[in-house]
């Protein structure tokens, strides 16, 4: 979708928002796959109500992305306009045990730059990729650790309110890849509480998660992370791999030959050939195990 309005486009420089015409979405996930449209950039997160005014008077539908880790996009000219929240400079503050993340930050250079300043607890998170506010958003864990954990605050901009909120931690609850926030609140930043620790410690957990990681993931073939959640109690990279689905594609969208709920661009993969292998694999566990899997994975199509 590209924006027409001569008002919002003359009044994007003054908000602190930077316009990407066309950009394709296969530039911005780390599928990538998706279709085009108009890419706004902002730099300001006070900004943000102004610009959903003005989107939502001129009949103009948006959905934010993040690190785009996580997400699948569909194909073709998409009808709604992408916004971004850009990186500030530091995306990270410290104040003894609290660190005031920005939710544009990378997971993966927060979790070290804490580290660096002993501050730890989040060592299983370091190769979860994607930025902060999108692990929030779903309370991303790996080896038995999860984000929530160590939230204390959250700033967000809340669109039934049309305002920017501050929640305390104990106001959210964080389940398993779930969270209380509403399905339209945006992240913009979050204070986090983590336990001193020797660097030269987190640095040791954080070495056996990534070998861990690297022996069981496919982690330089362009993918979303596992597609889909974990039953309760199961395993689903188990139960795709019992039934033979390694290897398993439609077009370029194959299941990883490491990890069976890795589902992966091989080539030229488009969205409607990954939708159309989570259909088929879904469908394929129902009849093998009575189980419905729940998509990990956003899909926006
Ligand atoms: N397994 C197989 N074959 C496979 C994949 C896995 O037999 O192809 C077996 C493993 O041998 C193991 C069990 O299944 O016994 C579980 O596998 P793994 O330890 O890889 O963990 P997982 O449950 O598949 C979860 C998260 C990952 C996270 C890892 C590590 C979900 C859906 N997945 O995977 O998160 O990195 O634990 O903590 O919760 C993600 O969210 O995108 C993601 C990758």
């Amino acid at each position: 979708m590209r924006i027409q309005d001569v008002k919002i486009l003359s009044a994007l420089p003054d908000l602190g928002i930077d316009r990407l015409e066309g950009a394709s979405m296969s530039d911005y996930t780390s599928l990538g796959i998706g279709g085009s449209t108009d890419l706004l950039l902002i730099k300001r997160h006070a900004s943000i109500p102004d610009l959903v005014r003005m989107l939502e008077s001129a009949g103009y539908p948006f959905k934010f992305l993040g690190g785009g880790s996580n997400v699948l996009i569909r194909d073709g000219e998409l009808p709604w306009v992408m916004l971004h929240l850009v990186k500030p400079e530091p995306e990270v503050r410290l104040d003894g045990n609290f660190a005031y993340v920005d939710a544009a930050a990378d997971l993966g250079r927060t979790v070290t730059f804490c580290a660096k300043n002993n501050l730890g607890g989040m060592e299983g998170l370091i190769g979860v990729p994607g930025t902060v506010g999108g692990a929030l958003r779903m309370n991303a864990g790996a080896y038995g650790i999860q984000i929530g954990s160590y939230v204390r605050e959250v700033e967000l901009y809340r669109a039934q309110t049309r305002s920017l909120v501050t929640l305390k931690g104990d106001e959210i609850h964080f389940e398993y890849r779930h969270t209380s926030f509403a399905h339209d609140d945006i992240m913009l930043a979050v204070k986090l509480e983590l336990p001193s620790k020797p660097f030269k410690e987190i640095l040791d957990g954080i070495r056996i998660c990534n070998e861990k990681r690297r022996n069981s993931q496919p982690l330089n073939q362009k993918s979303a992370g596992c597609i889909f959640k974990n039953p309760p109690g199961g395993s689903t990279g188990r139960m795709l791999d019992e039934l033979g689905l390694k290897g398993f594609h439609v077009g370029d969208a194959r299941v990883s030959d490491r990890h069976a709920n890795f589902f992966v661009n091989a080539g030229n993969a488009t969205a409607a050939q990954m939708l159309s292998l989570i259909d088929t694999v879904r469908e394929r566990v129902r009849e093998s195990y009575g189980i419905t899997l729940e998509e990990e994975v956003v899909i926006w199509k």
